[in-house]
């Protein structure tokens, strides 16, 4: 049988949200801090370009705000998009305080008045994202999980899968979750329970993400009875190495805001066709540009190019990229760029409130996971580290009184009942319907959709859904066995949300309504529909 824990609170996720919450609980509460990996494991980790703040004398909280509705396509929940960006300046501070050690400009004596040095990026009016050379996800990741480890009230518990929350009369009470060492499934108990589990994008074949982001948390809560919405805004990052060894690797925005272009096979500049702000134009426009011109002309990959830069500006600043790149034989000092688009980012998710409430007591929701309005139709670049680390603070702020009025209760939850299934002889199955999951999710559910590519899409995904829920009922779980529950789920949520919006807008863009209705709605979906 497995072990049995009881904690004040229960975070899932190992991520800039997860770990940033653990430290803003107060110091009296006993947290554990759950994850698959440790930190490198995390979309966070992998950050390169930065985080959105207002910091520049120019700019303005309310140009911030502008900005983010703008690239947002009228669906960005005013509030949200408030609250996160009048917290960036002190996020910024709270941050460095911790020691992250942001990047100071170097034509400025930093013993007279040091200022962040700030890049630009796609959507942005102003120069706004601090960053630590390309590597910014990292720099903060690491600090927050030292920081963690050397707290007394915070245990991190690695190589934990959470499998499902634990929910008692409408309370959530905590979790189980699969020890990968022992194979056992685990009980801890809860005052509240926290999912900064991350998002979805391994749901298709071609993604920026690392492991994991197999949107687990997301696929609990709906489990749970927790509403998600806009799923169907799913963005796609243009710029990925385009390699068969590169799996995706993220070449960073932040190269188009120095003056990178886009160029075709044979050397011409498209982006200008498609949009005024050209190479710096939102996400999905510069996306769907690049599957544009790859499906016009039959070719796998366009090119960008750095090359005007030297080489020792593009080793100061994006020293993972240029390395990355040296690595696999392409001097981006004076060679272009192979680059594709890739799944990078899940908009939408768990339906939370300005404290990442979600809509069962005690259980709430930060960071990629969530739903929180900010990011609407259409992400705007490096303001998801900004989301995740403003949620855990107000997360944090409820927290504290919820649990004076429901501390951890004395019933303990009911321990993981495996009596009814046997260990899986087939692992086969799992790795088939993995492969065909994520292959068709990009076929049918990408870039540009239509009605008929939805629905084979809805099709095969509800096939899936039986056949993995029959393996679920009879077999021991796995790690790979719940991503690719959780993972079928998800798709499911995406492609419901999908075929729900019958206009394109931001993210969804369909051949069957290629025009914006003039009522902008979140796509709600509710387990009790
Ligand atoms: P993550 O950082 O993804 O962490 C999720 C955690 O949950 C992990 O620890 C994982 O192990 C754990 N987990 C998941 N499921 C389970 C489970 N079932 N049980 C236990 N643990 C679980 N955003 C920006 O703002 N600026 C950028 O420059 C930027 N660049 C990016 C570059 C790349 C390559 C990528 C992939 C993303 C980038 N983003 C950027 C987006 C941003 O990094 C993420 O949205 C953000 O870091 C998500 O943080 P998170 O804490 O919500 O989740
Ligand atoms: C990038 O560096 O291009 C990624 C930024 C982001 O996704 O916010």
């Amino acid at each position: 049988m497995g072990a049995y824990f009881s904690h004040d609170v229960v975070i899932i996720g190992r991520g800039a949200a997860g770990l940033a919450l653990a430290l803003r609980l107060p110091q009296t509460m006993r947290i554990a801090v759950l994850s698959k990996g440790d930190v490198t494991q995390s979309s966070t980790y992998w950050a390169q370009g930065g985080m959105a703040a207002v910091l520049h004398a120019r700019d303005s909280v309310e140009s911030h705000v502008e900005d983010t509705l703008n690239a947002g396509a009228g669906l960005c929940h005013e509030d949200a998009v408030e609250l996160t960006v009048s917290h960036s300046r002190g996020t910024v501070e709270w941050l460095a305080s911790l020691g992250v050690d942001f990047d100071l400009r170097e034509d400025i004596d930093p013993t007279q008045s040091p200022e962040y040095h700030l890049a630009k990026e796609g959507g942005h009016s102003h120069r706004r994202i601090v960053h630590a050379a390309d590597r910014t996800g990292g720099a903060i990741g690491e600090v927050l999980e030292r920081r963690a480890m050397n707290a007394a009230n915070i245990e991190l518990f690695t190589g934990r899968a959470a499998v499902d929350l634990v929910v008692d009369n409408g309370v959530c009470r905590g979790i189980y979750a699969l020890d990968q060492q022992s194979d056992q499934v685990d009980v801890f108990a809860s005052g509240a329970v926290v999912l900064a589990s991350g998002g979805a994008s391994k749901v298709y074949l071609y993604t920026s993400n690392p492991d994991g982001a197999s949107g687990d948390g997301i696929a609990m809560a709906w489990r749970a009875g927790c509403r998600v919405a806009n799923l169907e805004f799913n963005q796609f990052h243009p710029t990925c190495l385009f390699h068969p060894e590169a799996k995706s690797f993220l070449v960073t925005e932040a190269l188009r805001g120095e003056g990178a272009k886009l160029l075709l096979p044979d050397g011409q500049r498209f982006m200008p066709r498609f949009d005024d702000r050209a190479e710096l134009a939102p996400r999905d426009i510069v996306a769907r540009a690049i599957d544009h011109e790859m499906k016009r002309l039959g070719v796998d990959c366009v090119y960008l190019d750095i090359s005007h830069q030297s080489r020792e500006f593009l080793h100061t600043h994006f020293p993972t990229v240029y390395e990355r790149c040296l690595s696999f034989g392409i001097d981006m000092s004076r060679e272009r760029i192979p680059v594709v688009p890739a799944a990078h980012n899940t908009c939408g998710g768990i339906v939370v409130d300005s404290h990442g409430r979600s809509d069962v007591a005690g259980q709430y929701a930060i960071g990629e996971c969530s739903y929180t309005g900010l990011h609407g139709a259409n992400r705007m670049a490096s303001n998801s580290l900004l989301e995740c680390l403003v949620y855990a603070q107000t997360a944090a702020e409820h927290i504290e009184s919820f649990l004076v009025r429901h501390p951890v209760s004395d019933k303990r939850p009911p321990a993981w009942d495996e009596s009814q299934v046997t260990d899986s002889d087939e692992d086969v199955v799992i790795s088939h319907n993995w492969d065909e999951l994520r292959r068709f999710m990009w076929d049918y559910v990408g870039i540009v959709r239509t009605n008929k590519r939805l629905e084979r899409a809805l099709h095969r995904v509800d096939l899936l859904a039986r056949e993995i829920h029959d393996y679920y009922s009879n077999y021991k779980v796995s790690n790979d066995l719940l991503e690719l529950r959780n993972l079928t789920t998800v798709a499911w949520l995406i492609i419901r949300c999908a075929m729900a919006r019958r206009e394109s807008r931001g993210l969804h863009y369909t051949l069957d309504y290629p025009d914006l209705l003039s009522e902008a709605r979140d796509t709600v979906l509710s387990p009790s529909d």
